[in-house]
């Protein structure tokens, strides 16, 4: 029997969350509506939705094949994935191979410089403070998290990282850097929201040409095809 889609329960910058009727699990609908600089710049990828859907149930299924527990259950249509329901803990975790973006601003460092361990980092997912750069004693004096779940979270970054690095590896793409989001879900710790060129920074191994977002972040054209790239890269 096919899944019953409900009603709209969240619409966020990127994606719609509904209702099923099962009340453990949500569909994930991935709109072609691309955001940055905290919502100030606004506009359209066409097929991004499908190209981002398809990303992430792959990559989802890769990791799930490795042990790692996330909220994908499956693919249901080109935009939509059926998710388990889960509790949001609200923190993006980023981890960066390379620098980039937001660490390139931060500590005036060069982009591109390979950093010789990975670097993990948390924002607090707060739209109205802009996702302030907090550090694990924030987190836990606020209980956002408990100590437990960042040992977990911290632990499973990093498996994921790694996971992930070497796909891209293989495909002539350097990870270069990476945002997660992770939830509760019968009291257990899943991977949630997507992995995509949304939320990767993904670099052509020879040309280091950009495949992500950044390509419409700062306007530099072909941003469709960057998308279409990856996704067909991605299933090669
Ligand atoms: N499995 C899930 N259960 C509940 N909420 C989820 C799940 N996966 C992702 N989310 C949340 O749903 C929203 C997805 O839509 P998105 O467009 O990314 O929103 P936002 O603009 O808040 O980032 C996010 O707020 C994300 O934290
Ligand atoms: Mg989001």
């Amino acid at each position: 029997m096919g899944v019953v889609k409900k009603e709209k329960i969240y619409e966020g910058k990127a994606k719609i969350l509904y209702a099923t009727e099962n009340p453990e699990y949500l569909i994930q609908y991935f709109k072609d509506d691309a955001t940055a600089f905290d919502a100030t710049k606004r506009g359209t990828i066409q097929g991004k939705g499908i190209c981002n859907n398809r990303i992430s149930a792959q990559l989802f299924q890769l990791l799930e094949e490795k042990g790692i527990s996330t909220h994908f259950i499956k693919s249901l249509s080109e935009r939509e994935m059926l998710v388990k329901k889960v509790e949001i803990i609200p923190v993006e975790v980023t981890i960066r191979n390379i620098v980039a973006g937001g660490m390139s601003k931060l500590l005036d460092l060069e982009e591109g410089i390979i950093l010789d361990a990975p670097v993990l980092e948390y924002h607090y997912k707060n739209d109205k403070l802009h996702d302030p750069l907090v550090n694990e004693y924030h987190i836990l004096a606020l209980k956002i998290a408990s100590l437990e779940e960042l040992d977990a979270i911290k632990k499973i970054s990093f498996m994921i990282n790694q996971i992930l690095k070497d796909f891209f590896a293989k495909k002539n793409l350097e990870l270069v850097d990476f945002k997660l989001e992770f939830g509760r879900y019968k009291n257990k710790l899943v991977l949630a929201d997507e992995i995509s060129p949304d939320t990767c920074r993904l670099w052509d191994k020879e040309t280091k040409q950009k495949l992500d977002k950044d390509r419409f972040r700062r306007d530099l054209g072909n941003v469709e095809a960057a998308y279409q790239e990856v996704l067909k890269r991605v299933l090669s």
